[in-house]
């Protein structure tokens, strides 16, 4: 969102622990390598990768050269690539033992070229806790205030574990130094529901409980659990995106004006939607939420195993792969407006849509015509793939009758070739240029957890079924149960 002009960034060592692992792969390795591509890392920067396989420098080699291209395409270039490599070294071992990082304060040590480091904990969030141990005991902490360290999310499992490991992370690193991830927030078409509702004065005045009927925020992908299974078995969609993404996307359909558009002064008024969110009541969490599980289905054609099928997923696992809810915010702009979200893999389609829909017109200048069961506006706010935006309204049909057809105003976010950045190319930069606009300040995440905590809970607690539904379907149709009205529906379509 935007920033005041960030210093340029400066020459550190970055280590990634979980490098070898599927999100280095799929985004932080070709982020850096974009970036050195656009000349944006620091000359003398070295990163160091740390995982548990036991490789040689070639193997990670390989490993590296694999991932950049596939993600790459046509974008990849071998001499920019050269460059790139160099910069790479591999070390191998177990996150819990002192030797490795006796191994890693010797790597930094010996290369004297630049003093800050930045750790990027890129492994299940119950190592972290180790790991933020074992960097103070080899004092690779010190000097306290050099260092940053980077933590994806979730930030912990419920409330009361996030709150630990704060407390934990503030033993030992100043809170300027923490930068928790949530890559949403680097999306551009994120950055831009600011900009739509703000810059607009066409729109903002819509926007509240006269004139829109309900919220609907969806997060689709197509992809399964990859192989993710030993993290996301224990994580489940409540954890792995509800709780972040999607809320942090729900702040900032919902949020006031901010005073200035300086980060702190944004995360304060997403901090006020949170904190606006009705609480869920233990005996209402069956009419709020709903949860469900791939079984075996089809994806564009090509059939798929079911979750229980996945390596590494218990035929018994009852985490959830699909979660729907619905939330209230209590505040005089959006009393009694219902926000639908839901989240899914291994969905029909891959979209990410927040879908606003408005309020049915005053009906009795329409009674008795076509007009009287038409349906009402709505703005479609498309984040990916599509990214886009689009406004739905009627116009009469040409003709004699009283005949209608939906208009629709298109806008495309990107015109002609503009280069779309991923979210993690935005995101590390900032955390070598110290700019932690665009990450979590952990009072939001608090009042996030506290949100979904009475449901995750209840889920906890009730583990002897879960809904099913086929892959590459849009879920069960049980999950229809959230809606106020008989008339709301999800949007599945542009
Ligand atoms: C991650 C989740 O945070 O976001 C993954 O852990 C999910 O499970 C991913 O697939 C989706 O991100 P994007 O950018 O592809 O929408």
């Amino acid at each position: 969102m935007t920033l005041p002009q960030p210093p340029k960034a400066l020459p550190c060592h970055f280590v990634i622990f979980g490098a070898t692992g599927d999100l280095s792969a799929l985004k932080l390795l070709p982020a850096l390598y974009h970036l050195e591509a656009g000349g944006r890392l620091p000359g003398g920067m070295s990163v160091i990768a740390l995982g548990r396989r036991p490789w040689s420098e070639d193997d990670w080699r390989r490993h590296l050269e694999a991932s950049v291209r596939k993600q790459a395409g046509d974008r990849f270039n071998a001499r920019t690539y050269r460059r790139f490599a160099e910069r790479f070294s591999y070390l191998a071992g177990d996150l819990h033992d002192p030797e490795l990082y006796r191994a890693l304060s010797e790597k930094l040590c010996a290369d004297q070229s630049c003093v800050d480091t930045v750790f990027y904990l890129s492994i299940k969030p119950s190592d972290f806790g180790a790991v933020i141990k074992q960097l103070d005991l080899a004092g690779l902490n010190r000097p306290r205030g050099l260092h940053r360290i980077v933590v994806e999310k979730p930030f912990g499992e419920d409330i009361e574990s996030a709150r630990l490991l704060n407390r934990l992370l503030h033993e030992f690193f100043d809170e300027e130094q923490v930068y928790r991830i949530d890559h949403y927030l680097g999306k551009e078409t994120v950055q831009n529901l600011v900009v739509f509702r703000f810059a607009n004065t066409l729109i903002e005045p819509l926007w509240n409980r006269n004139y829109i009927d309900h919220v609907q925020i969806s997060v689709a992908e197509q992809a399964g659990v990859s192989g993710r299974a030993d993290y996301y078995d224990q994580s489940g969609a409540l954890r792995d995106m509800l709780q972040n993404h999607l809320l942090q996307l729900l702040t900032l359909v919902a949020m006031e004006p901010p005073p200035a558009l300086e980060a702190d002064a944004l995360r304060d008024e997403k901090v006020k939607v949170l904190r606006s969110i009705r609480p869920i009541a233990e005996q209402s969490i069956h009419a709020h939420a709903f949860r469900a599980q791939y079984g075996q289905g089809a994806i564009e054609g090509a059939s798929v195993p079911g979750y229980q099928e996945e390596p590494g997923v218990s035929s018994h696992s009852i985490a959830e792969t699909f979660v729907a809810a619905k939330f209230y915010v209590d505040n005089w702009r959006w009393r009694g407006v219902p926000f639908y979200l839901r989240t899914g893999k291994r969905l029909a389609q891959k979209l990410s849509l927040i879908a606003i829909r408005f309020r049915h017109p005053p009906q009795q200048l329409f009674r008795e015509t076509p007009l009287e069961f038409i349906e009402p506006n709505w703005v479609l706010l498309s984040l990916q793939p599509s990214e886009s935006m689009h406004i739905e309204l009627h116009s009469k049909q040409p003709g004699l009758g009283m005949d209608t057809r939906t208009v629709r105003l298109n806008a495309s976010y990107r015109q002609g070739r503009e280069k779309t950045l991923d979210a993690y190319e935005t995101l590390l930069l900032d955390i070598m240029e110290g700019d932690r606009s665009l990450f979590l300040r952990f009072d939001e995440v608090e009042w996030a957890w506290r949100v979904v905590d009475p449901i995750l809970r209840q889920w906890t607690r009730q583990r002897d079924f879960i809904h099913t539904y086929p892959a590459g379907s849009w879920g069960p149709p049980e999950a229809d149960r959230l809606f106020d009205k008989l008339e709301q529906a999800w949007r599945n379509q542009l």
